[in-house]
This record gives structure tokens, C-alpha cells and sequence, in this order.
């Protein structure tokens, strides 16, 4: 009788000891579902390298589990976004999934990470639901959204214009940020005078272009970004408009003046990254990622950065132990990031509470001369947690 039960003691604690060496071994598991073709392709390596920049950083793995990449080309397509995401979370057992640029795309996903509470980080996407209607304690933001952005270019022409025509891509991103633009351009005292939309990702702005040239508002601002934007620029200094209507956007000069040439220079932005952030911290990403990668961050990749420092902040929290969830999350909540854009903190939502910067584009740099916003918080009003 007490042979067996010593025997039964010795297997139990075999079997615990088994199970702890099969967890601590297991990797951690993150999904990375980017856009790594079309309009998009920049913005998705961007976010990637700032990721794994972040993680390098920290030797690649948390207490003793290794971090493990899963990659999904999302093509920026919202009709497979089900399937991609499904595919990481029920396929690969993501840990986490990280996603994505498209807004479109972005609340697909969402939906999928809430049905199967799965963490999820978005390094991007600005559609307002993430953390409006859509919120939920298993979904975070580290980039901003549509209204945060809309609003900071807002703020920014009010300053400088009465009348304005918006240009933008009919769909949540560029809707979004058109009505946070409205929003804060009105109540500085600015009319918007007409709204022109065309399908994304199309780049035939020239019958558009014309309208605004007859139009002739005081200053025009867009929402179209990527490769698109490099080609509206043109588009709009060819027709003879760049000196006569000045034309803003949040993104319309990031990680494209090279290939913008003169038709980016001079332009004013507004966002919550700019070049000559002249702090410790920002100095020393802007070393670490051209020492890896060769070539100087853009907001994307500080953005894909940021989500990686936001689950670092759950992982060490639990010492990796991916289990404890609800412990991960309320260190994510609480968490005070120390970001290359400067002190970044989480609204109840899971959204980002960041300082909005004034950018004028001169040679390859978006250079910050003033402030537009400090500390904005998008209010989400829809957002029950
Ligand atoms: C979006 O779809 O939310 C988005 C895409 C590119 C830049 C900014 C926002």
C-alpha cells in the first residue's frame, strides 16, 4: 500500500514537473497580420521592424520562453480578413495577434479577437470602433484613431485658414479622419465647403483636382497614404495648385519625401511622431533601428514598436506566462510607455493618450515646429468596458 502510494506521488510529480518543462519550452506565439503587398507594403515592413526591434532589444524571449513570429500577408483586403485571422488564432494559437494598417481590415479582425478573446495589438488601423462600439479588455490600440488624427490637422489649419475642401478615400479611415478634421477645423471657426471622396485604393485624384481648382478653397486637406500619396502630391503640383491652395494631411509627406521630390517640400502635418524629437529616448530608437536596418524610423515603424513595448509591459507582468491573462491586461492598462513620440499612456478604451505634433516637410524630414494638440484623448463615447 505505501509502495503504491509513493509510486503515485513519484508519477504525480513527474507528470508537474513534465507539464512546467513543456510550458517554460513553448514559444510565444505572435501573430504579425500586415499588409506586405499593394499600397500598403511600407507601412506593414515598417511596423514589423519596429516590432522585432523592440523584442531584439530585450534578447528575444520573456523569463525563459522564446518569442516565435507568425506572418500573414493581409493584403490590405477586408473580404479575407476572416480567414487570415482565423487562421492565426485557430490554426497557429497566437499568443497575440498583431494588425493591422487597414482599417477595414483592422475591425475584422476585432471581431474575430473578441469572439475568441485573444489578445490583439493594433499598430495602426484608425478605424474609431476599434476602441468605440467594438472595445473590449482583450483589444489595444498603440497607434491612434481616425478622430485623434482628423482632429490634430483640424486644429492645426483653423489656425491658419477660413474656408477648406476635403479629399479623401471612401472608406472608414478616410471618412473618420475627415469628420475629426471637420470637427476640430469648425469649431476654430473654419467652413468646410465641399467633401470630395473617391474609392480606395484609387489614385485618379486629376477630376477631383480640378474641381478643387475651381472651387478655390483657402487650403484642402486629404486622407490618402502609402504609395498614394506620393502620386497626389505630384498630381497636385503639376496642375499648379501647390503655391496657390496649400494642401494638409496627417500622413501626406511620412516616409515618402525622397520619392515626393519638390512636391512634398514645405508641406505642414500634424501627428504624433516628428523628426527632430530631440529626447534621449527618441534619439536612441532613431540609433537602434538604422544601426538593424539601415535607414531612419517613420511613424509606422514607431507605431509597431510601441505594440511591442505594450506586450512586453503584459509578458513581464506574468514572466511570460501567457495563461494570466487578466494580469496582462491590467499591466497593459496601467502602463506608462516610454515612447520615442514622447510620454505615451492608455484611455479607458485602450487608446492611446499622446501629444499631436506640427510638422513642415524640409528635405527627407517631417520636422516638428510646434505643438497641435497636447495630450489628446479620443472621448469614445461608445466604448462600454
Ligand atoms: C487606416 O486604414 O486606418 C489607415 C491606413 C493608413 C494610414 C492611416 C490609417
Amino acid at each position: 500500500m505505501r509502495k503504491k502510494l509513493t509510486a503515485r506521488l513519484l508519477a504525480t510529480a513527474i507528470l508537474a514537473a513534465t507539464g512546467c518543462v513543456a510550458h517554460a519550452a513553448d514559444t510565444i506565439k505572435i501573430g504579425l497580420m500586415l499588409p506586405y503587398s499593394g499600397t500598403f507594403t511600407e507601412l506593414g515592413q515598417n511596423i514589423t521592424n519596429g516590432f522585432k526591434l523592440a523584442i531584439a532589444e530585450k534578447g528575444g524571449k520573456v523569463g525563459d520562453r522564446t518569442i516565435e513570429y507568425i506572418t500573414v500577408d493581409d493584403e490590405s483586403a477586408p473580404a479575407k480578413a476572416n480567414e487570415n485571422a482565423n487562421k492565426l488564432i485557430k490554426r497557429d494559437k497566437v499568443d497575440v495577434l498583431v494588425g493591422t494598417v487597414h482599417s477595414g481590415v483592422a475591425l475584422t479582425m476585432a471581431r474575430a479577437a473578441r469572439s475568441s478573446n485573444t489578445l490583439m495589438i493594433i499598430p495602426n488601423a484608425g478605424a474609431d470602433e476599434l476602441t468605440g462600439a467594438l472595445c473590449a479588455p482583450n483589444i489595444f490600440r498603440a497607434s491612434f484613431s481616425n478622430w485623434q488624427v482628423g482632429y490634430a490637422v483640424g486644429a492645426l489649419m483653423a489656425q491658419k485658414h477660413k474656408t477648406a475642401v476635403s479629399l479623401a478615400w471612401k472608406y472608414a479611415a478616410g471618412d473618420e479622419q475627415t469628420a475629426g478634421f471637420k470637427e476640430a477645423f469648425e469649431k476654430g471657426g473654419g467652413k468646410v465647403v465641399k467633401h470630395l471622396a473617391l474609392p480606395f485604393p484609387s489614385t485618379e485624384f486629376q477630376p477631383l483636382l480640378t474641381e478643387i481648382a475651381s472651387l478655390q478653397p483657402e487650403a484642402v486637406y486629404t486622407f490618402v497614404a502609402g504609395a498614394a500619396q506620393v502620386k497626389l502630391t505630384k498630381d497636385y503640383e503639376a496642375m499648379g495648385l501647390k503655391d496657390k491652395i496649400p494642401l494638409y494631411g496627417a500622413w501626406i509627406t511620412e516616409g515618402t519625401l525622397e520619392a515626393q521630390g519638390s512636391s512634398g517640400q514645405g508641406l505642414l502635418s500634424a501627428l504624433h511622431y516628428a523628426d527632430g524629437l530631440d529626447t534621449p529616448r527618441n534619439n536612441a530608437f532613431i540609433e537602434s533601428y538604422k544601426k538593424a536596418y539601415g535607414e531612419v524610423p517613420d511613424v509606422f515603424a514607431v507605431q509597431g514598436y510601441d505594440s511591442a513595448q505594450l506586450f512586453l509591459a503584459g509578458l513581464e507582468a506574468v514572466q511570460g506566462d501567457t495563461s494570466k491573462k487578466k494580469e496582462m491586461i491590467t499591466a497593459m492598462e496601467n502602463v506608462k510607455l516610454d515612447s520615442p513620440r514622447g510620454p505615451l499612456s492608455f484611455s479607458k478604451s485602450h487608446n492611446p493618450i499622446m501629444d499631436m505634433y506640427i510638422r513642415e516637410a524640409k528635405g527627407d524630414q517631417n520636422i516638428m515646429i510646434g505643438m497641435a494638440v497636447e495630450g489628446l484623448e479620443d472621448p469614445s463615447p461608445d466604448c462600454k468596458l
